[in-house]
């Protein structure tokens, strides 16, 4: 399948869930008011190693979806079972050698050269992603 429809209706804010597209994980996120500030004022307070706003990552503020996918060398990152952040960052920690992400799954410690990727979605309704 090129596509996925994700059902988000159950999502509470601060849970999170991983679903498969294209052979890969990829994370939902209903994100909580704190880590949506926290993101958004890191755009310009924080030294990005990969420079991206936290707007040009989320279409939705609430909901943030990347593909869990280590950009160092591969390994799925740590911190996306409900409320249970990872990492200096308050996102994900990829345990295989070190990488830090924030709350918008941007690369701010660590090995890995970029921040998780934003997989093509949209919104189908207010309760549906469709990803790919
Ligand atoms: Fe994630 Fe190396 S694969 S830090």
């Amino acid at each position: 399948l090129s596509t996925t429809d994700v059902d988000i209706s159950a999502i509470q804010p601060g849970q999170a869930i991983t679903v498969v597209w294209r052979g890969k994980p990829v994370f939902v996120r209903h994100r909580q008011p704190e880590e949506i500030a926290q993101a958004a004022k890191d755009d310009s307070a924080a030294d990005l190693r990969d420079k991206a706003t936290d707007a040009s990552r989320a279409q939705k503020p609430e909901w943030l979806v990347l593909i869990g996918v280590c950009t160092h060398l591969g390994c799925v990152p740590l911190g996306q079972k409900p409320a249970d952040p990872k990492g200096d960052f308050g996102g994900w920690f990829c345990p295989c050698h070190g990488s830090h992400y924030d709350t918008s799954g941007r690369i701010r410690k660590g090995p890995a050269p970029a921040n998780l990727p934003v997989p093509d979605y949209k919104f189908t309704s207010d309760t549906t992603i469709r990803i790919g």
